[in-house]
């Protein structure tokens, strides 16, 4: 077993952070149990002390720890969580720290996805290369870190699946037991199974995710299980590394936009918080444009948009991007501050945008779920309508890996890429086989 091996540095000891409520102002010490304010319900942001390096000398903090330690140090070492822990959970003791690693996530271009987005170039950041295969694993590295440091008999989540897979995951190498929500139905076979082998209790609650998160919120409060969906302070703080980690890869110069899916809205809130701070503290002098990308039946946020947010919406929800079948999103108030921190845009976009991109991004061997192709056809939308520039830098965020979803891929297979629907002899195959040669060479 690897020994945690942080490398402290000289703030580290003494940089503590404080949770604060958004909508009331209290404060509450970093080692709160609390998902959201004790006296109002409202939303919990955590603020840490800055660290004493700014700006290049912080840079250059963040990019040494991609040396040696993070191939052979400790999980937290590895992390492309951790590495950036003075922005996430300071005050977080090594032995704390519920790390598999995770982060490390490539960005990747493909020319295929670019020129169907109308774009010269296009980065497609893929957080399906995480432990469970999704983004969620940033969040839960932070949150259940937390579980283990206030103690948490155990934890809880609603979800449309990838959040619970990741709880799963995590809780299950914490040793806290795990009790998950989940809409009745349509919620893809993958996320279930990994829910259930990594151990967690699942209940599948006759209604849709807003109703299993009211319910997951109210069990919590009454039961004294510690909440971590989104809304949970520290998942946010852990989120922020995908922003962070994309801005180290293109070697701290910011893209011209930043897209995503947007759902629940915690990552929207999570990538808004990381380029304030990211700016505030030096480390990017632009920020880049955040583009929040809905399904159209799921669009309560694109909708708030189009009136500059004058009233919070809610809509019941519909999709096949399952992952993002979402009509009342909880982090509403701090996802506006983040589009308009960042003179960003929200845009809502059809199943059928999503599964032509999500198809495009099958066929050129990257692959992610639907609700991940939302933030390419976001991106081709803004620019057939000019908004984005065809030379503009922009990064789309994948959040989930394609075997997420695997009956949606092979009911989205581009042509060219099936094979024969019935199982064949031997001779069969080998004619089925020069068939298909002497087609496409054709
Ligand atoms: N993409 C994927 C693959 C997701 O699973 C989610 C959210 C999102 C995008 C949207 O992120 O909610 O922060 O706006 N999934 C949650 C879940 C709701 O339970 O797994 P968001």
């Amino acid at each position: 077993m690897s020994v945690p091996t942080l490398t402290p540095i000289p703030s580290m000891s003494e940089q503590r952070s404080t949770v604060r409520c958004a909508s009331c102002g209290a404060t509450l010490d970093d080692r709160t149990a609390r998902a959201t304010c004790p006296n109002c319900g409202g939303l919990l942001a955590v603020e840490h002390v800055a660290p004493k390096a700014k700006g290049a000398a912080l840079r250059a903090l963040f990019d040494e720890r991609l040396g040696a330690a993070s191939y052979r140090g400790s999980a937290a070492d590895r992390s492309g969580v951790w590495r950036f822990r003075e922005l996430v959970l300071p005050a977080a003791r090594p032995e704390e720290i519920v790390s598999h690693p995770e982060g490390n996530t490539p960005l990747v271009a493909r020319e295929a996805v670019a020129s169907f987005a109308g774009l010269d170039a296009l980065r497609l950041k893929h957080e399906g290369h995480n432990p469970s295969a999704s983004f969620k694993d940033r969040g839960m590295t932070a949150a259940l870190t937390q579980a283990r440091r206030i103690g948490a008999r155990a934890v809880a989540c609603a979800s449309t699946g990838n959040t619970s897979a990741s709880l799963a995951a995590y809780a299950a190498q914490a040793g806290i037991p795990a009790f998950v929500l989940v809409p009745e139905g349509r919620v893809s076979t993958g996320k279930l199974a990994q829910t259930l082998a990594y151990g967690a209790h699942m209940i599948r609650l006759r209604g849709d995710f807003d109703d299993c998160l009211e319910l997951a919120r109210e069990a919590s409060e009454q039961l004294g299980i510690y909440l971590v969906n989104s809304l949970n302070p520290f998942r946010v703080e852990g989120q922020k590394t995908i922003v962070l980690e994309l801005l180290q890869q293109l070697g701290w110069e910011s893209p011209d936009w930043i897209a995503l899916p947007a759902g629940n809205l915690g990552n929207t809130a999570a990538f808004g918080k990381a380029l304030r701070e990211a700016h505030a503290l030096g480390l990017i002098d632009r920020v880049p444009r955040l583009l929040a990308v809905q399904a159209a039946g799921a669009a309560p946020f694109a909708a708030g948009f189009s009136d500059d947010f004058a009233t919070r919406r809610r809509v019941r929800a519909e999709t096949a991007a399952t992952a993002i079948r979402i009509g009342d999103p909880a982090s509403w108030d701090r996802a506006v501050d983040a589009i308009r921190f960042t003179q960003g845009h929200v845009v809502a976009v059809s199943d059928a945008e999503i599964f032509a991109a999500k198809r495009v991004v099958d066929a050129c061997g990257v692959g992610c779920e639907p609700a991940s192709a939302a933030s390419v056809a976001g991106v081709r939308t803004l620019v057939e309508r000019g908004v984005i520039g065809r030379n503009e830098r922009v990064v789309s965020v994948l959040t989930g890996h394609l075997l997420k979803d695997p009956d949606a891929a092979l009911a989205a297979r581009v042509a060219g890429g099936h094979g024969a629907e019935e199982p064949l002899t031997r001779d069969e195959a080998l004619g089925h086989l020069e068939r298909v040669l002497s087609s496409s060479s054709r």
